[in-house]
């Protein structure tokens, strides 16, 4: 694994390693163990979009780990008045030891990694959301044990997040069951994926999607990029949220997943969200652990 665009490229036994890795981060951590396995390295990070999980936890997880981040803005950074991607590329790397990128294209990610030296992480595009994805496999590790036999039911947009949870779970062996409005279609490379695997379905019926769900998980309806079609969104996905009648046809141990930010009482209500507090901000904490072992196995 030379770098993470999207967990697409990875194998089963890639995404098992991170975990068993993620694992024994976050045992040290809390047992106060030092684990300082990239003293001396520095991660840039670049922003195109807003974040407060993804930054906050990138940069936590470098300092414990003993390295140093760089928070690099693209209204600040050259990027931002045009200079190419190829050269910024070429650059960090001369200073950095690993690039974690959020902006909008996936190409934009893909060319940073052709013409990089050092490991580029993908910390969000329109396509794909990798580091949040396993860190949402840890936390149904946690919960449920393991992953054999498990259904995990998605409503809402087809967006980053569910690309990324599709392709992971199917890896997995989860059966995974897709609730999205009929006008909202997979990407094309996600289709590809899923076709003919008898483990997905994709339907408009949220009730049939979360039936007999292990894991009901849901997103904003409108992500970054997408606020000018905010309004009707709300139209079109009216009806595609969580709600304590889907929770009621899902499993009666059903975990219940949000990425955050959540928008209460669009893709999810305030009742629902705040039952399953306890198991969406150990998902939240989650990406510090599982961030870190995508940091240590790139960069160390
Ligand atoms: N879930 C997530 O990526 O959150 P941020 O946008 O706050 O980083
Ligand atoms: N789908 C959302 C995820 C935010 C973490 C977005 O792209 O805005």
């Amino acid at each position: 694994m030379k770098h993470l665009l999207k967990i697409l490229d990875l194998e089963k036994e890639e995404i098992l390693d991170l975990l068993n890795l993620a694992d024994q981060l976050k045992y040290e951590q809390k047992n106060g163990i030092a684990h300082p396995h990239l003293a001396g390295k520095t991660l840039a990070m670049i922003f195109e979009k807003s974040s407060t999980r993804t930054r906050v936890s990138f940069e936590v997880g470098m300092f414990q780990l003993g390295g140093h981040p760089l928070f690099l803005s693209s209204n600040d950074l050259q990027i931002g008045r045009g200079e190419p991607t190829i050269d910024t590329a070429r650059v960090l790397s001369r200073y950095c030891d690993g690039i974690m990128i959020r902006t909008f294209g996936q190409e934009e990610v893909e060319e940073l990694a052709k013409y990089s030296q050092i490991p580029v992480i993908n910390g969000l595009t329109d396509f794909a959301h990798p580091c949040q994805i396993l860190a949402d496999l840890l936390t149904i590790r946690e919960y449920k044990g393991s992953f054999e036999g498990l259904k995990v039911c998605f409503i809402g947009d087809t967006n980053n997040m569910a690309n990324s949870l599709i392709v992971g779970s199917l890896k997995l062996g989860m059966q995974f069951s897709l609730a999205t409005p009929d006008k909202y279609q997979l990407h094309p490379e996600i289709a590809a994926f899923v076709a003919d695997n008898p483990l997905f379905e994709q339907t408009s019926d949220v009730l049939a999607a979360a039936s007999q769900a292990d894991v009901v998980i849901t997103d904003v309806w409108a992500s970054m990029g997408d606020e000018g079609e905010a309004e009707q969104r709300k139209q079109d996905f009216a009806g595609f949220q969580i709600n304590q009648a889907v929770m009621d046809v899902a499993k009666e141990d059903a975990i219940v997943l949000h990425c955050l930010p959540a928008h209460r009482e669009e893709e999810i209500t305030t009742e629902v969200f705040e039952k399953y507090a306890d198991v969406i901000f150990d998902e939240a904490e989650n990406r510090l652990h599982a961030q870190k072992a995508v940091l240590v196995k790139l960069m160390k």
